[in-house]
C-alpha cells in the first residue's frame, strides 16, 4: 500500500474538518426551521398523516400529554416538537 504524505494527511484533515463544521451548521439550521414552527403548524403538518386530526378539545391536559408521548414514537417528531403540539392541543 502507497505511504499517505504528511501533506496529503493534512489535506485530508483539513477538508475533514470543513466537512463536519458544514454538518453542524446544517443541524442547526433544522432545528432553527422547527424552532420558527408553531404548535398548531406541528400538529396540522404531522397529526393528520396517519388518522383524522382530533379535535384539541377531544382529551384533557393529562390525557394530551399521555396521547403526545405515544404518538411522538409513531409520528417521530423531537421532545421539543411534541412539547410544542401538546401546548397547543391543551389550550
Ligand atoms: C405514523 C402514524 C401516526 C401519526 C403520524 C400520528 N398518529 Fe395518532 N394514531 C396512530 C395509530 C396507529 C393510532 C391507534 C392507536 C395506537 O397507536 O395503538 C393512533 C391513535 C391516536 C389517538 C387516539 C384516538 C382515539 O380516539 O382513541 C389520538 C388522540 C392520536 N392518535 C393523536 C395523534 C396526534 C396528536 C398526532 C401528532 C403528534 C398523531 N396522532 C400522529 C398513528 C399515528
Amino acid at each position: 500500500m502507497k505511504k499517505i504524505q504528511p501533506r496529503t494527511r493534512g489535506w485530508i484533515m483539513i477538508i475533514g474538518t470543513i466537512a463536519v463544521i458544514g454538518l453542524i451548521f446544517t443541524s442547526c439550521a433544522e432545528n432553527a426551521q422547527i424552532a420558527a414552527k408553531s404548535g398548531a403548524q406541528l400538529w396540522a403538518e404531522n397529526c393528520q398523516r396517519c388518522h383524522n386530526t382530533p379535535s384539541p378539545a377531544a382529551f384533557s391536559h393529562e390525557q394530551w400529554k399521555t396521547v403526545g408521548l405515544h404518538m411522538q414514537t409513531r409520528a417521530q417528531l423531537t421532545d421539543k416538537e411534541r412539547d410544542k403540539i401538546i401546548a397547543f392541543l391543551s389550550q
